[in-house]
């Protein structure tokens, strides 16, 4: 057989069949460039990764390429923060435990069998992070793949699965207060009769990349998705909540939203503010007329929508019901607080 002797270098096609897209404009509003470190690895890798059982050297975590396309259909994660306590020498993860529960129902629901027990996946995410050495916030990604050369369009149930748990960097936008513009968006939320969005599977992310495209394009940071019974579900990465007459209103957990845990902590920690939730339906022109709204998620924290489709929401500033929820969250997640310790989870040194 004939080697070439130098294997010649393609480049990679450029974006012409995007119709040479305006960069500027693709291009994220500062406000939430942080928040879009999620979506492209930071530069600099971490030494470690966690797959299968082992640490292994960061450039050493290799797949063939023949196992990435089908397998990644099936593919399910989580997204879990580590943040540095306010006292400098504790790093610690935010509700690790509900985080890896969901992983576990995230592969029951897709029927993907992990090989890992809770307390081997637990292990796992502290190890990881204890020799990856941060000194900063990082966010942490536990994440399960049908592993293999699965040929089958469709990747059978009970398929084996490999486990793989990542982390990097993560610059929380907490302390940077602020917030960013919403619009609601023409594509429809994935529904539980087709694609649970109660699962954290990649696949679900496509209907949200569509629709944050499309809002990027129309001036704004982050859509606002309806579901299919056009009443409104969530953001692509957060769920979301507004503030009308005094009463925090979200959307319920049968809206086609992901059982959010950050949502579930804005609930408690509103309840012990004094303030009244209620979970329901929520219309889209209710959106409209909110005094307050706000996105919540790990990665998104609690993100205040200033402007929705143009209009100015409130004062146009994070009002006082978002405010006082940031601190109290703030204070929860750096252990500062004295409630919810069992929230916390220190990573050793
Ligand atoms: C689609 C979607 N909704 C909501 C959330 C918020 O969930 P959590 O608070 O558990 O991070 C996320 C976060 O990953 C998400 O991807």
């Amino acid at each position: 057989m004939n080697v070439p002797a130098a294997v010649p270098t393609v480049a990679p096609a450029g974006p012409a069949m995007l119709g040479g897209p305006d960069r500027e404009h693709l291009d994220p509003p500062a406000a939430t460039a942080a928040l879009d470190s999620l979506a492209s690895p930071a530069a600099e890798h971490p030494e470690w990764i966690w797959r299968s059982g082992e640490l292994v050297p960061w450039e050493q975590a290799r797949i063939h390429v023949n196992a990435v396309g089908h397998a990644s259909t099936a593919a399910i994660f989580e997204g879990i923060k580590a943040y540095r306590a306010d006292d400098g020498e504790r790093l610690l993860l935010f509700r690790l435990d509900e985080h890896l529960r969901r992983l576990f129902d995230s592969a029951r629901i897709c029927r993907l069998a992990l090989p890992y027990d809770f307390a081997q996946l637990k292990a796992a995410v502290l190890d990881l992070l204890r020799v990856n050495r941060y000194i900063e916030d990082a966010y942490v990604r536990p994440w399960a793949f049908p592993s293999g050369l699965i040929r089958e369009q469709m990747v059978p149930a009970g398929s084996a699965c490999e486990v793989v748990v990542d982390s990097w960097p993560f610059r929380a936008r907490l302390d940077t207060g602020g917030g960013c513009r919403a619009g609601v968006s023409s594509w429809q939320r994935v529904s539980d009769a087709s694609m649970p969005p109660r699962v954290k599977a990649f696949s679900n992310y496509h209907n949200g990349r569509l629709a944050m495209m499309e809002a990027r394009e129309n001036g704004h940071d982050w859509p606002i998705l309806l579901n299919e019974r056009h009443k409104v579900s969530e953001g692509p990465g957060a769920c979301i909540a507004l503030v009308r007459n005094g009463t925090v209103i979200t959307p319920s957990l049968t809206s086609g939203v992901l059982e959010s845990i950050t949502r579930d902590t804005a609930i408690t920690l509103l309840g012990e503010l004094g303030e009244t939730v209620v979970e329901r339906e929520v219309d889209r022109s209710e959106l409209y007329l909110a005094d307050e709204l706000f996105f919540m998620g790990t990665a998104w924290e609690i993100l205040p929508i200033t402007v929705v489709d143009g209009l100015t929401v409130g004062a146009g500033t994070p009002g006082p019901v978002t405010r006082r929820l940031t601190a109290e969250y703030t204070r929860l997640v750096r252990g500062s607080s004295d409630r919810h310790q069992g929230w916390l989870t220190e990573v050793p040194r």
